[in-house]
C-alpha cells in the first residue's frame, strides 16, 4: 500500500526517491531516522515498499509537517518527533534502539514555499518570517531591520552567492528607515528596483537574497555541519547516512564532512563514491525542484 496514492494526497514530490532508497538499502530490522520528514514522501514509500524494516522515525522542526504526516501514515512502525535534526539524540526516546540508517533531505518543502504566511516565497505576499519552526530566533524581517550594511552584504554574498551583495546592502540600509512594505513581495520589489540589468538578473538576485535570508534565519549550514560528525559517530557498523542537498554550500559541507570523518579515523567508514548521485533527465522534467539536487552517502565500517 502507498499511503499517499491511496489518499490521493501527494502534495510534495520527493526528490531522488529511488536513489535515496538504493543508498539507504533498507533491510530487515532497520531503524530508519528521517531527519527531515517534510510531507512524508520518503516515509510513505519506504514503509510501503519495505515491510521488514523495524521502525521509521520521522523528525521535523516544522510542527505543521509533523501534524500532517502523523495524520496520513498509520503504521505501527512509524512515529514522529518534533525538533531539529541536530538534537536527534536528545529528542529520541529509544533506549537501546539506535537508528542504523539516517536520511536528510535538506531545505524547505514545496508545501512550506507554497504557504504565503510562512514567508519563504517571493511570489506571494506574506510576512518576512522564514522560520521553519515558527518560534526560534530572528525572522527575516529582524535580520533586515537590525543587521549592519557590512553584515547584510556578507549574508547575501556568502549564503546567496550574490555578486551584487555590497550594492544591495548599501541601498537597503539607506532605504530601510523609510521602507513601508515589510512583506516578501515588498522586499522582492525593492530588489527589482535597485539591482541593475534585465529582468532575469533581477529575479536571480531575488532568489539568491531570499535563499541567504532563509539559511541564516534557520542556521541551516550550522545545523548540517554540526550534525554530520555526530550522526556518523552514532551509527552502528554497516549503518548509513544519506544526505540530499540543493545548493553548492550544502553539498560542499557534506562532501567535506564525509571526507573529514573518514580521514580523521579511517576505521569509521567511507563515502560511497567521490561523485554524488544526480537526478535523471526524466525526474528533472517532471520536478524542476530536483534540478540542483545531489545525493551523497556514507557507510560506517
Ligand atoms: C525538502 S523537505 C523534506 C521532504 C521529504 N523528504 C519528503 O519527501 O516529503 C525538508 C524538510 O526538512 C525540515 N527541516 C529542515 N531543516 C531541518 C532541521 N535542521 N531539523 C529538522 N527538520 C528540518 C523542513 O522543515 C522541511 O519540512
Amino acid at each position: 500500500m502507498n499511503y499517499f496514492e491511496d489518499n490521493h494526497l501527494r502534495p510534495h514530490l520527493p526528490v531522488l526517491l529511488e536513489e535515496v532508497m538504493s543508498a539507504l538499502d533498507p533491510q530487515v530490522g532497520d531503524i530508519i531516522l528521517d531527519g527531515t520528514l517534510g510531507r512524508g514522501g520518503y516515509a510513505g514509500t519506504i514503509l510501503s515498499r519495505f515491510p521488514d524494516i523495524s521502525r521509521y522515525i520521522g523528525l521535523d522542526r516544522d510542527p505543521d509537517s509533523i501534524e500532517f504526516v502523523a495524520g496520513q501514515i498509520k503504521d505501527p512502525r512509524f512515529s514522529t518527533v518534533s525538533g531539529k535534526f541536530e538534537d536527534y539524540q536528545q529528542l529520541l526516546d529509544l533506549g537501546d534502539a539506535v537508528p542504523n540508517k539516517i536520511v536528510l533531505d535538506l531545505g524547505v518543502s514545496s508545501h512550506q514555499i507554497d504557504e504565503p504566511n510562512r514567508g519563504f516565497s517571493f511570489q506571494q505576499e506574506g510576512p518576512l518570517d522564514m522560520r521553519m519552526d515558527y518560534e526560534s530566533g530572528w525572522t527575516a524581517e529582524d535580520i533586515l531591520r537590525r543587521k549592519t550594511e557590512k553584515e547584510l552584504a556578507d549574508i547575501f554574498y556568502i549564503y546567496g552567492e550574490e555578486t551584487a551583495a555590497r550594492h544591495i546592502a548599501k541601498f537597503w540600509v539607506n532605504d530601510r528607515k523609510s521602507f513601508k512594505d515589510w512583506t516578501t513581495t515588498g522586499f522582492a520589489k525593492f530588489l527589482h528596483r535597485i539591482v541593475p540589468s534585465g529582468y532575469n538578473r533581477k529575479q536571480l538576485a531575488v532568489r539568491r537574497c531570499f535563499q541567504a535570508l532563509r539559511i541564516v534565519v534557520n542556521d541551516e549550514l550550522g545545523q548540517l555541519e554540526r550534525s554530520i560528525p555526530k550522526m556518523i559517530s552514532s551509527l552502528p557498523p554497516k549503518g548509513r547516512l544519506v544526505i540530499v542537498t540543493f545548493h553548492s554550500l550544502e553539498d560542499r559541507l557534506v562532501k567535506h564532512g564525509f571526507q573529514a570523518a573518514s580521514s580523521s579515523n579511517p576505521s569509521l567508514g567511507l563515502q560511497y563514491s567521490k561523485k554524488p548521485m544526480l537526478p535523471s533527465d526524466e525526474e528533472m522534467k517532471e520536478n524542476p525542484r530536483a534540478k540542483s539536487a545531489k545525493l551523497r552517502g556514507f557507510i560506517r565500517c
